[in-house]
């Protein structure tokens, strides 16, 4: 996820780019860039770090250009530095280009063009943008007719924005699977890829829909859809305030984030994984396989060994990190080590990593953040593909991470041929039916507010238990740990066969208790859990599927979730669980995204 920015009018476009750059911060900021065209020439800065360090340099130059594009990014192909920043220009230099998304075909694009001459500059997927739209100019087309051809080409998401010297009086646009909106305004038009970027200018809006294509000059918009075809579009008026807009219209961004899950998994699951290819860099004789973490990114760690050991029958052991680096633990170099941090500079964890490589072990790091220090020094890295995560309670990175560790445990399965084909297909297309299936749960909860009326019930309860089994006795944890953390209310989360070995003493009639119960293999047991609770007249909220009588009989409140493979449930059970507890904080007025004594990024041991 990066923010995009274009203007085209009367003003200094430079400036406005950079206030609208800054304006879309959240959405990426390991390094950015702006291209304008000043006096017929295109020109070019870009800067890795806060914007501020890119306007630092841009106040040296003098011109007054009044077309500019710019870029904040966040890095999923390329380290962040200087020349990965956007934009990427072509051979040429005469055509600069800014994009938000994935190019999942970029290798192949890439090499294609190398061989008919094309020099690159960038690690980066977009770059191969530039370089297909200067084919497509050299044949005679014109920046539109230029850019939906390149486009044609790609496979994957895009929101992409294009300037060129040779049509200094517009800016060509198109969108993908990613957002794109542009800013009406008089004499002066904006693209963008939200609101926020241009609001203090303007809230008159078109938003473009997927396979749209517009072509925006100072005093005129024109839409098209991919084959060139005109398009009459609808002017929204955005009610909101720029703070608001950049939540995308949501109280806080633990919440945008929670609505976020569906397109993070999508986007994680469509990512390459050749970590035991020939040029891979982790070799498969390994025989044992060490996850740490910490907070909710070690109960991912908790359900990744379920996943491993379920599909690949390989033994998995999971470790607080702050507790592995001191249990001087048994590693050897048939040892695999998995360091999963969404932020990537956790100091427990980094810790871990660098004990277990001195004893040989190779690391694979599961993250979120490019360019971040574990994924500099684990030898391996599977990217998450949640995008910034704002809020301090973590909640789509533990989501795309457990995508992450499925898609690792069956990547080893297959390549030790644990399993066959077959079954290779089942779980990923079971995987790849979740953002869908949350998707469909999401919109249906907003429509009824369910979960916030559940909230209501209890958000002056003192304690709280949460009980899980099997693959969701870590969502009883990750329950637990989410209303802590934004609530500041106690709760446990226990794996429900441990209840009577001591936790069933805590209930009464004033302990809210959170059971985790989809019809899997251990539905029954769940059940019988739910009476001992309800018999010490605990207040049970239970997190089910449809049709599970029994258990609506028993509770007080039922929360019905899709249907889906059972090891999957994790994807779907934590959800509801997340909302419980930002209602929770919610209705107690605290600041649900930077919650008291907690960083976002825990950097000290
Ligand atoms: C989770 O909501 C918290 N922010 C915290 O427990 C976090 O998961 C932990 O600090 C680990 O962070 P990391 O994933 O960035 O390493």
């Amino acid at each position: 996820m990066c923010g995009i920015v274009g203007y085209i009018g009367k003003d200094n476009a430079k400036n406005i780019v950079i206030n609208g750059l800054k304006r879309l911060e959240y959405r990426g900021y390991d390094s950015a860039g702006v291209a304008f065209i000043d006096s017929g020439k295109l020109k070019i800065y870009k800067k890795s770090g806060k914007i501020r360090n890119l306007e630092f340099e841009l106040n040296k130059d003098l011109s007054l250009p009044h077309i500019a594009i710019g870029h904040t990014r966040w890095a999923t192909h390329g380290e962040p530095n200087d020349i990965n920043a956007h934009p990427h220009v072509d051979c040429t230099a005469k055509i600069a280009v800014v994009h938000n998304g994935i190019v999942e075909n970029f290798t192949e694009l890439r090499k294609l063009l190398e061989n008919r001459g094309h020099k690159f500059k960038s690690q980066t997927d977009t770059e191969v943008i530039a370089h297909l739209i200067e084919e497509e100019i050299q044949k005679g087309k014109n920046l539109q007719e230029a850019v939906l051809s390149a486009v044609a080409k790609l496979k994957g998401s895009y929101a992409a924005a294009v300037i060129c010297e040779s049509e200094p009086d517009k800016i060509v646009c198109v969108r993908k699977d990613s957002p794109l909106v542009i800013g009406i305004g008089e004499g002066e038009n904006f693209i963008a890829s939200d609101v926020p970027a241009f609001l203090s200018y303007t809230n008159k809006v078109i938003f473009l829909n997927d396979n749209e294509c517009a072509v925006v000059t100072a005093d005129n918009i024109k839409i098209f859809d991919l084959n060139g075809n005109k398009i009459e579009k609808a002017i929204k008026e955005i009610p909101w305030s720029i703070a608001q807009a950049e939540k995308g219209g949501y109280k806080h961004f633990m919440l945008k984030e929670i609505h976020e899950q569906p397109k993070a998994i999508g986007d994680t699951i469509s990512g390459k994984m050749s970590i035991f290819k020939k040029d891979g860099k982790i070799s498969m004789d390994f025989d044992k396989v060490q996850i740490v973490a910490c907070g909710t990114s070690f109960h991912a760690g908790l359900i990744g060994k379920f996943f491993i050991e379920s599909i690949s029958q390989i033994p998995v052991s999971v470790d607080y990190a702050s507790e592995y680096r001191y249990r001087n633990p048994i590693i050897d170099n048939k040892t695999l080590i998995i360091a999963i941090s969404q932020s990537g500079e956790t100091a427990d964890t980094l810790a871990a990593v660098r004990l277990a490589k001195k004893k040989g072990a190779k690391v694979v790091a599961i993250c979120n953040v490019i360019g971040s220090t574990i994924t500099r020094e684990a030898d391996y890295t599977i990217y998450t593909h949640a995008g910034p995560e704002i809020s301090v309670a973590s909640t789509k990175a533990f989501t795309t991470q457990l995508a992450a560790l499925f898609l690792f445990a069956v990547e080893v399965a297959k390549v030790r041929k644990a399993i066959n084909e077959e079954t290779e297909n089942k779980l990923l297309n079971e995987l790849s039916e979740i953002p869908k299936k949350l998707k469909t749960f999401l919109e249906l909860e907003k429509e009824r507010k369910f979960i916030r009326k559940i909230a209501l019930e209890f958000y002056n309860s003192k304690d709280a238990l949460y009980l899980g089994r099997f693959v969701n006795y870590p969502i009883a944890l990750e329950g637990a740990l989410k209303l802590k953390e934004i609530s500041y209310i106690h709760a446990e989360g226990y794996p429900a066969g441990e209840m009577k070995h001591g936790p069933i003493a805590l209930i009464d009639e004033k302990m809210p208790v959170v059971v985790i119960a989809p019809k899997d293999r251990v539905y029954e047991k769940m059940v019988s859990n739910i009476e001992e609770v309800k018999a010490r007249k605990g207040k049970v909220i239970a997190v089910t599927n449809a049709n599970c009588s029994e258990i609506e009989k028993l509770a007080d409140f039922t929360i019905e979730i899709p249907i889906t493979e059972e090891l999957l449930y994790p994807f779907l059970t934590v959800v509801p669980l997340q909302l419980f507890a930002y209602h929770i904080a919610d209705f107690l007025g605290y600041d649900v995204d930077q919650p008291r004594n907690l960083a976002k990024s825990v950097t000290v041991e």
